[in-house]
């Protein structure tokens, strides 16, 4: 079959490659700007909502990249399969090893061999939890690969073979890894200098302090007979502050222990107070005889 021949999937035409495809041709492509590599049996499912609102107006105007490699090609035979039955039995299907590792040697031309300048990542169920401190070393990386799983996963040899780390998303299972990474790619690019429009928004949201945001409020200044607090209508920054802080640890203690307790260990230890002598019995101590 000859490559540039479109083949018709229903309505879809697609083209395969064996190449990263770029999703955003038409924009400049920022010398150092950070970069996004997919791999999925669906690359029509990108952008997606990555090319909407501000993740959109930065992949557009170059501050990142985005390119995705489509799996189907590396398949293999006439039909480019590229999963089989489970071996030992069982329900379902497992992506090959082989079909993978081709479309893995392709994606990898143009990318640092060290990982901490560029992760291999799985998005996976069974991974690590993605999380903020995740997203801030993802953005500080020079890009990312990612690998996005279908049916029953991918053949353990593949992930035990190029030392694939495996990121998960939360404890639910979903149909194929294209929303998680896109939910990674999302927090992560907001990270990136530029995307957000106010640079200081993500330093007091939820997770930066290692607690849960407080409460927001906005106008009108009462609905539905409730009232915003009045200090955040007080004007007092100093006691609006307080009254932030007070929230967003009362909230973390709340509905996180875990994250409460993880922030009140690094915490410095309080010094103890001190306390006055006192010259009386009421604490069991005997006054001095005459
Ligand atoms: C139906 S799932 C496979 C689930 C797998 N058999 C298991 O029980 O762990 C198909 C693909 O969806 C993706 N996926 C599912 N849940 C995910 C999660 N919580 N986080 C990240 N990726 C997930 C993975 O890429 C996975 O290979």
């Amino acid at each position: 079959m000859s490559e540039d021949k479109p083949r018709s999937h229903g309505r879809l035409a697609a083209r395969p490659s064996l190449r990263p495809r770029e999703l955003v041709t038409d924009t400049p492509e920022l010398q150092g700007a950070w970069r996004a590599r997919v791999i999925t049996l669906l690359p029509e499912a990108f952008p997606g909502v990555l090319g909407l609102s501000l993740t959109g107006k930065a992949l557009a105007e170059g501050l990142w990249h985005l390119e995705t490699i489509d799996l189907r090609p590396f398949g293999e035979g006439r039909h480019r399969n590229v999963d089989d039955t489970p071996a030992g039995g069982g329900a379902g299907m497992v992506l090959r090893a082989d079909v993978v590792a081709r479309a893995l040697d392709a994606a990898a031309p143009g990318t640092p061999a060290d990982r901490a300048r560029w992760p291999l990542i799985y998005l996976s169920p069974r991974g690590r939890p993605f999380d903020q401190a995740t997203a801030r070393q993802l953005a500080a990386a020079e890009g990312v690969t990612l690998l996005c799983g279908r049916f029953e996963g991918v053949d353990q040899r593949l992930l035990d073979h190029y030392a694939i780390e495996e990121v998960s998303l939360g404890d639910f299972v979903l149909t194929g890894g294209e929303l998680a990474a896109q939910a990674l790619l999302d927090a992560t690019v907001r990270l990136l200098p530029g995307v957000l429009g106010n640079a200081t928004s993500t330093d007091e949201e939820s997770f930066s302090a290692g607690l849960l945001e407080y409460p927001q409020y906005t106008r009108p200044q009462v609905w539905e007979g409730r009232e915003i607090p009045p200090v955040l209508m007080s004007g007092h920054h100093g006691e609006i502050a307080k009254w932030r802080k007070a929230e967003a640890e009362r909230i973390t203690r709340e509905r996180r222990p875990d994250l409460w307790a993880a922030h009140e260990a690094t915490r410095p230890a309080k010094a103890p107070k001190k306390r006055k002598p006192k010259a009386s019995t009421d604490e069991g101590i005997e006054p001095a005889k005459a």
